[in-house]
């Protein structure tokens, strides 16, 4: 419908109507219109439809031009309105033109009415569509202020220099200010985030996304230094970029993670209180190694701490430790408690109890890998030890730490079949076994812990 022209045409005199017609088409213009003379029928016109222009004779018997503008401002301010007469004084014309009337056109030089129409109507045209897109942006602006004001998660935007643009509420909450005092701030007055576990600065996520151009995300770890004091947080960080790709500023999303923090470490306490409760049911059985897991269990510990693994990997080797002889449970107490040396049939029996283990745990859906410690912590590096007979290659580290600290904590306490071994025994056995049966690391770490009496089961104190 672009191409054609919906013109309303006031008028009395149907010959004029026709020769604005006929000027209009011989200029190739596509026309579909109406012809009125009246307030009313052109009342009833406006209200019925939109036109493109209103061409309007200046004095008729029933209504004038005059007339007409003002009816059509009420309706639409944005259709342009031109005087086509034959009598038109050009003092009157000045004065329309004031009142909101685009253009006047003598009916005795009808050829010049083509292009005023034309440039009427792209002019209008050209303004209703910035008015519609500017409209559809205010809309979307709005959409996006009331979308960014709503959300739980606070949202900080700011340009490429870093200077802050907008802070939604969560953000003014959680940073501590509002927005008012810190737009055009620099980020970094308002927003800075350190390590939880070590307290180094972590670079600007905002700063860092305008220098890189790519999208970030926090690993985890990340305390908000605010004026409410220090907030875990998650945060993710993008870039803003224009039609080019040119980066404008960067967006910053974070949000509070303290409920979620301690839900984390309820659930992990509530999780090392239950395997330390089977832990110790396992050993109600068997009082003779009574206490024997939890006493490996904080010996793997204290050598993970050594190799500085981190605290998930140290968390991993304690419930490992405090697990790994689980599928003990199996096997009949008169064996397990024989004061005497076992018949090779026995020890096969006894040697079943990893794989037992692994059978009970495999199922279970635990954040470590504990499978692994429960079915190898009796395997040795030269392949000497079960039930796999697996080698160095295929062992990893925490069974290599568990399979250690169970030999040694095992050695250094009474057994119905024979006393504690000493200290000295069990060093012995430690470092003949040295990167032979043995990792070499762990070794040299046990043995410094029992050597600084960091690690000492010969004190009665230890086992109090
Ligand atoms: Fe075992």
């Amino acid at each position: 419908m672009d191409n054609i022209y919906k013109i309303l045409i006031v008028d009395d005199s149907i010959d004029d109507v026709e020769l604005i017609l006929l000027e209009l088409r011989r200029a190739g213009i596509n026309v579909l219109w109406k012809h009125i003379d009246n307030e009313a029928d052109m009342r009833a016109l406006l209200a019925k439809d939109t036109w493109d222009i209103v061409l309007s004779d200046h004095s008729m018997p029933r209504f004038s031009s005059s007339e007409a503008l003002t009816l059509l401002k009420e309706y639409n301010c944005y259709t342009p309105f031109v005087i086509v007469s034959g009598k038109i004084g050009e003092e009157y014309a000045v004065e329309a033109m004031k009142s909101g009337c685009y253009d006047y056109v003598m009916k005795d030089k009808l050829t010049k009415l083509p292009p005023v129409v034309i440039k009427a109507v792209e002019e209008s045209r050209s303004r209703v569509a910035r008015k519609v897109a500017e409209t559809q942006l205010r809309e979307s602006e709005h959409w996006m202020l009331t979308t960014l004001k709503s959300i739980g998660d606070a949202v900080i935007t700011a340009d490429r220099s870093g200077r802050v643009k907008f802070m939604n509420p969560v953000a003014e909450i959680l940073i501590g200010c509002n927005l008012a005092e810190t737009v055009g701030k620099p980020i970094d007055s308002i927003f800075n985030v350190i390590r939880e576990k070590t307290g180094s600065k972590i670079e600007n996520p905002i700063i860092k996304v305008i220098v890189e151009g790519s999208t970030i995300k926090s690993i985890g770890d990340s305390l908000l230094l605010s004026k409410n004091g220090t907030i875990p947080i998650d945060y993710n960080s993008s870039p803003i970029r224009n039609d080019e790709g040119a980066v404008l500023g960067a967006v910053l999303v974070f949000r509070d993670i303290t409920d979620r923090r301690n839900a984390e470490i309820a659930i992990k306490g509530s999780l090392f209180e239950l395997t330390e409760s089977i832990s110790r049911t396992i050993e109600f059985r068997d009082p003779y190694t009574a206490g024997h897991q939890k006493r490996a269990a904080m010996l793997a510990r204290q050598v993970g701490e050594k190799l500085r693994l981190g605290e998930d990997k140290i968390n991993e080797l304690y419930i490992g430790g405090l697990l790994h002889d689980i599928g003990k449970i199996s096997i009949p107490l008169d064996i397990l408690s024989k004061p005497t040396k076992l018949t090779n049939l026995e020890f096969e029996f006894i040697k079943e109890h990893p794989k037992t283990g692994y059978e009970i745990i495999k199922d279970a859906k635990l954040p470590w890998n504990i499978r692994d410690i429960v079915l190898h912590h009796h395997e040795k590096l030269d392949g000497s030890g079960y039930p796999s007979g697996l080698t160095s290659e295929k062992i990893g580290l925490e069974v290599r730490i568990i399979a250690v600290c169970d030999v040694v904590e095992a050695m250094s306490t009474f057994r119905p079949y024979r006393p504690a071994r000493s200290k000295d025994d069990v060093l012995k056995e430690l470092l003949g076994g040295k990167g032979i049966k043995y990792d070499s690391t762990v070794v040299d770490i046990v043995a410094e812990l029992i050597n600084s009496n960091n690690f000492n089961p010969w004190d009665n104190r230890y086992h109090s």
